[in-house]
């Protein structure tokens, strides 16, 4: 299976970026841990990052005809992005929503998610763990 792990915006910054929220990992670790983790699980990981809203729907349009699966971080266009909603509602196989931080133990304005109505799972909190453990959801 072929799994498709998506991070919107701000994530490249990761591990340099409020790390008493996000820690210290980078985002090149968190591939690293997870391709590890894939190979043990029979999976394959396509890693992808941009800080760009439109980016990101053409990268689900692309998945529609190559991946099993989609975890997807859209990181603040979780609170705000209908386009991201509309292309994960044209990709037919199973979605995990994921965040590294509690979002519902944070701002009120980070309690709603429009990716919400569409995954399968979310998590929320697990810090970047959280990202080794949504592959186990595939396997
Ligand atoms: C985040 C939570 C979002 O509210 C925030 O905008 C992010 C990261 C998380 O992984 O905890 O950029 O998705």
């Amino acid at each position: 299976k072929l799994i498709y792990v998506l991070n919107g915006p701000n994530l490249n910054l990761l591990g340099k970026r409020q790390p008493e929220i996000y820690g210290h990992e980078t985002l090149a670790d968190v591939e690293e841990r997870m391709r590890k983790k894939a190979a043990t699980l029979d999976l394959t990981i396509e890693f992808f990052q941009s800080n760009y809203e439109g980016a990101i729907v053409e990268k689900i349009h692309e998945a529609r005809e190559k991946a099993d699966g989609i975890i997807i971080n859209p990181a603040a266009y979780t609170h705000t992005s209908v386009a991201i909603l509309d292309a994960l509602n044209a990709f037919d196989n199973p979605v995990v929503e994921l965040h590294i931080s509690n979002v519902h133990k944070r701002e009120a304005f980070r309690h709603h998610s429009f990716v919400s109505a569409r995954a399968e799972a979310v998590m929320a909190g697990f810090g970047t763990l959280g990202y080794e453990l949504a592959l186990e959801y595939f396997k």
